[in-house]
């Protein structure tokens, strides 16, 4: 079985339906909602794969939550799901399986792909890594001079580094300590220069994280290491022990010179942005060690479990990705706020906002044919509590909807005194001051002047989903990037779009090499640029130029 055709889904019953819907749910408040029935927190929640889902502060009546799960069936979505898991060809646009969930199969699964066991495989190179990863740890991997390695450096952009860079910010607590752990991404040469200046050449791991090994950021950060590297270390085998490669590309990795016995290989069924739980995650596993690491896998295979097997009613992913649908199509909202209340989540929205934009901003469906409903909404967030004192007035009061994801953990990594229970007691407001706001007669009773009252009131009514875990653990953080994965998997399924391609970031980058070559002078004879883009290229040259002239003086 392929995976089924898309539906058009603005012409679907339920989506009528729910049409009808979104314009009475404009006259009720989630303090009538939460009046009428004292079983609605309990009755809308839902556990799975270690983590508590509360979703009653939504902007949702049963008869609304009802359709938006007749939705999911009129779309198919467990169809799709069945095939995604089977490794069919889902990614369309690529001819291309869909694969991470296999990243996260146990050993004594099997899941034949094209002719091949891809479970056999996924653990024979977590087993490398494994060995790699422990000789690293324990000393006995060495630099060309003999040193152990102390500083690991992963070289990638995009998914091949926001998933090593978020993962190793949130599960720090776990991390070997003794070692340093830098990631350099941008071609702005600062990234570069920032995150090695204090390192020690003789004691530091290169590891060159890239599915295609011909990112124009990565190749020019792993060509400068090299250089660095080299202009330090004049042992002929330096790079041989002090670089590795993560990729899928074996010809280009050792055209760059590093022996492939030193490449962790992964495959074209893992999307960059669902690959750090592949070789990718080498950095993760090092800091973290290899138990821990399984660990993460066993958190992502737990939650891939539970949206394969629940029923849509109590599925996380499902439920979350048609309440993003809810609010994007139906009630006008245009973002998404993550809102992590755990300082180790601090680069946690930055990771979603490549999961979910570049997989879901599409303008077409899966078959070419434009899209008629608005797709993948903008995703942001910062930890709590800095963003109480930021920007969350906007949200209180300002004229936007904008759904929340609250995300807390009963207990710290890091206790700390009265710490925790100040953070999380903060949360527990917010999501109540949001949804149950204050009204004109309770500001007023509670004695300010008039002329205040209109700006002391909470309107209220404002949608957040809690998700609540014991710890961030591993295994919690596994279960929460596939309760993202999934998610935008519903989402894409109900619009009809192929989640899983990113041409929107071709273009950029085919125009950004000819103009390279126009500002290096290389190249002056191609087709004219528009006015305003060959001004700004005129006037940056000859701002460059009159720099270099005072720098020589
Ligand atoms: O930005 C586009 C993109 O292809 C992402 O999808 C990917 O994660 C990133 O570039 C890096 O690609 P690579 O791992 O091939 O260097």
């Amino acid at each position: 079985m392929t995976r089924p055709d898309p539906v058009r889904v603005t012409e679907l019953p339920a989506w009528k339906a729910l049409a009808v819907h979104s314009r009475e749910i404009e006259r009720r408040s989630l303090r009538s909602l939460f009046a009428e029935d004292p079983d609605r927190a309990w009755r809308l929640s839902a556990e799975g794969g270690g983590l508590f889902l509360d979703y009653s502060k939504n902007l949702i009546t049963k008869d609304i939550l009802d359709l938006l799960v007749e939705l999911a069936r009129q779309c198919h979505l467990t169809d799709h799901i069945e095939t995604m898991f089977r490794g069919e060809h889902i990614n369309r646009t690529e001819n291309r399986a869909v694969l991470h969930v296999a990243l996260r199969m146990p050993r004594d699964r099997t899941l034949v792909v094209d002719g091949t066991d891809v479970v056999r495989e996924v653990h024979a190179v977590l087993d490398r890594m494994e060995d790699f990863s422990r000789r690293v740890r324990d000393g006995t991997f060495r630099g060309a001079t003999g040193k152990p390695v102390r500083n690991v450096v992963n070289i990638g952009i995009g998914g091949s580094d926001l998933g090593p860079v978020m993962a190793y910010e949130a599960l720090r607590s776990f991390s070997d300590r003794s070692r340093t752990f830098r990631f350099v991404s941008n071609i702005d040469g600062t990234d570069f220069v920032e995150a090695t200046r204090d390192l020690d050449p003789e004691e530091t791991l290169f590891i060159v994280s890239s599915k295609t090994f011909t990112t124009l950021e990565t190749m020019t950060n792993a060509r400068t290491a090299r250089e660095w590297l080299l202009a330090r270390l004049e042992s002929p085998d330096a790079v041989k022990h002090h670089f590795v490669a993560v990729s899928t590309n074996a010809d280009e990795v050792r055209k760059f010179g590093i022996d492939t016995g030193n490449m962790f290989g992964f495959w074209d069924w893992v999307g960059g942005r669902y690959s750090m739980d592949s070789a990718i995650g080498l950095s993760t596993m090092i800091a973290i060690g290899p138990e821990n690491f399984r660990e993460m896998l066993a958190g992502f295979h737990a939650m891939d479990e539970h949206f394969r097997i629940t029923p849509l009613e109590a599925n996380l992913p499902a439920l979350m990705g048609l309440l993003v649908v809810w609010y994007t199509n139906f009630l006008g909202a245009q973002t998404v706020a993550v809102l992590p209340y755990d300082q180790y989540l601090k680069r946690f929205p930055a990771y979603l906002q490549q999961l979910t934009m570049e997989s879901n901003g599409k303008h077409v469906r899966i078959d070419g044919s434009p899209v008629d409903t608005t797709t993948g909404p903008i995703y942001w967030g910062e930890p709590g509590t800095n963003g109480q004192h930021s920007f969350y007035q906007l949200i209180h009061q300002g004229t936007r909807l904008i759904p929340i994801d609250f995300i807390g953990f009963a207990r710290p990594r890091t206790p700390l005194g009265p710490h925790h229970d100040i953070l999380m007691a903060n949360l527990f407001a917010q999501g109540e001051a949001l949804a149950f706001g204050k009204t004109a007669d309770e500001v007023r009773s509670s004695g300010v002047p008039e002329f205040q009252v209109p700006h002391r009131t909470f309107e209220g009514n404002r949608p957040s989903n809690t998700i609540l875990a014991e710890t961030l653990s591993p295994r919690t953080l596994g279960a929460l990037v596939a309760l993202y994965e999934h998610s935008v998997f519903t989402q894409g399924i109900v619009w009809g779009i192929d989640s899983f391609d990113q041409w929107g970031v071709e273009l950029g980058k085919v125009m950004a090499v000819r103009i390279i070559e126009e500002l290096s002078g290389k190249k002056t004879d191609g087709p004219p640029h528009d006015t305003s883009t060959s001004a700004l290229i005129r006037r940056y040259r000859t701002m460059r130029e009159g720099g270099e002239e005072k720098g020589r003086g």
